[in-house]
């Protein structure tokens, strides 16, 4: 069969590989390929395991795998054989040198470009998927049309705006989809092809066309307000603790002003995922190489209080528990830096589970999905530490509970049950606000949650 498209897709990621199992699902006349140079993570998804765990995700990938949408590590053929290129590599924060800590570290959407141009017979159009510093699209613009075979690129910035957990819905039934182009004729009929993928299930209304520099900050902006409004609720949660002010009811009250809006506002024991805090150092950083040293401060104040409301975590648990947790068991139910997902990157469990080690506590981590990415992320100290996917057996002999993860699973748990099981005084610590706390207060726990007054049997 004849497809209409070929659309490659560079980076077989949380971002490329749903996007492109959506688009391959929704436009059966294109053909679809995703590439990736880790070759395990291509034979996971070319398996009945794939190698992330997202809801709907499996269903998609079967029905459209190897029919129009296909995965390979055969980068070389991959950018011969397509005319648009999305590219999802990775842009993790810099780890060294001029901008560490803060600035993205562009070295791998580089060496794609340089890849792309080296192995390109035809002129193609290139989409930035990553999120990436303002103005990168020029940078890569040059470098690709730094050619003297008389082949051109257009680059198309794209952002993704699908959180994990609910990426395939994202995808499927967008707020809104963002294309940005050079106001050129090369660049706006680029953008027209982009937007003609995107309108095969997309409402018109909701696809956005933009010039290339407002897509990309659109994308470090959308994620910092978004971050904002956690470090804002969670910051009035320690307010509520010190006043007997309830968070929720705070949040509700707020929420119901339709010009603030209730998403967002639910205090946690602090935002994690791969976005979240490297967008936000990223744009300090640019915001600092532009001389904006305010607006700078101003956003690294989100990340900063974040920090904060991870330390007050461990800082509540010490202080309610005797003020030592030394050889007490304590059980870390949820890993996963939000639920519905197996992904652990910038997850608050992995600073409190080292901050919990250093204090020399006994700890289990407990999730339903995410615990082989935990035994990685704590490798260091992995000998210290027990993994043990069913709760209730976590909870067994525990002094503690602290819940780290919305899963709703932890929910429903018999938690009379998990009472008897533990060491007495129980101390239950809910840094995601999902339990039932009167009642956990009533079967005779110790009931700390985020932004509430505690509830304590001495
Ligand atoms: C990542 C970033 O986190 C996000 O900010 C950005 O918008 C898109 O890329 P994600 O899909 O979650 O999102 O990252 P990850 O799961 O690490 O996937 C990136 C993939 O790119 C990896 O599988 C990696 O092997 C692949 N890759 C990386 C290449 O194929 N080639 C490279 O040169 C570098
Ligand atoms: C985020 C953006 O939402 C998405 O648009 C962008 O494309 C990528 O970054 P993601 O990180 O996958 O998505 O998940 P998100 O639902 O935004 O949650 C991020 C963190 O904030 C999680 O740790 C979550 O638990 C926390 N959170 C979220 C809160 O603590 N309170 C809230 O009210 C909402």
């Amino acid at each position: 069969m004849e497809f209409e498209k070929n659309i490659l897709c560079i980076g077989a990621g949380y971002v490329g590989g749903p996007t492109m199992a959506v688009i391959a699902a929704k436009c059966p006349q294109y053909r679809v390929l995703v590439v990736d140079v880790d070759k395990e993570r291509i034979k996971a998804w070319n398996s009945d395991r794939l190698p992330i765990f997202e809801p709907g995700l499996q269903d998609l990938v079967k029905k459209t795998r190897d029919k129009n949408l296909f995965f390979s590590s055969e980068v070389q053929r991959g950018i011969q054989e397509s005319e648009i290129i999305f590219v999802s590599v990775n842009t993790p924060t810099k780890t060294f040198g001029q901008g560490a800590g803060r600035a993205a570290d562009l070295q791998y959407w580089e060496k794609t470009a340089r890849e792309i141009l080296s192995h390109s017979k035809t002129s193609k159009i290139v989409v930035e998927k990553s999120t990436l510093p303002v103005r990168t699209a020029t940078a890569m613009e040059r470098i690709l049309n730094g050619n003297s075979r008389g082949i051109s690129f257009e680059v198309v910035s794209n952002p993704e705006f699908l959180a994990e957990g609910t990426a395939i819905q994202d995808l499927e039934n967008p707020d809104r989809v963002l294309i940005g182009a050079k106001e050129t004729p090369g660049g706006i009929k680029a953008r027209k092809e982009i937007v003609e993928i995107y309108a095969n299930w997309v409402p018109r209304e909701r696809i956005i066309e933009s010039n290339v520099w407002s897509s990309e900050l659109s994308k470090l902006t959308a994620n910092a307000f978004l971050a904002q409004r956690i470090s804002s609720i969670n910051s009035i949660s320690a307010l509520c603790e010190k006043t007997e002010a309830d968070i929720n009811e705070v949040a509700y009250a707020i929420g119901m002003d339709s010009r603030i809006g209730p998403k967002f506002l639910k205090a946690s024991v602090g935002f994690g995922g791969s976005c979240f805090k490297k967008d936000i150092m990223n744009l300090v950083y640019i915001c600092e190489s532009y001389g904006l040293e305010k607006v700078a401060q101003y956003w690294q104040a989100v990340v900063e209080i974040n920090d904060w409301q991870e330390g007050r975590f461990i800082q509540n648990m010490l202080a309610n528990m005797f003020n030592t947790v030394a050889e007490k068991r304590i059980a870390l139910l949820g890993f996963a830096f939000k639920a519905n997902t197996g992904d652990t990157r910038e997850s608050p469990a992995i600073y409190i589970a080292q901050a919990l080690i250093e204090e020399r506590a006994r700890i289990v981590v407990s999730d339903p999905e995410a615990l082989e990415n935990a035994r990685k992320d704590l490798k260091r100290i992995e000998d210290k530490i027990i993994f043990e996917p069913d709760p209730y057996r976590a909870a067994e002999g525990a002094h503690a509970i602290a819940i780290l993860t919305e899963w709703d699973l932890y929910k429903t748990l018999d938690y009379e049950r998990v009472f008897d099981s533990m060491v007495q005084p129980a101390f239950i610590f809910d840094g995601r606000n999902i339990l039932h706390h009167k009642r956990l207060f009533e079967i005779g726990f110790n009931v700390f949650a985020i932004g509430k007054a505690p509830l304590k049997h001495f």
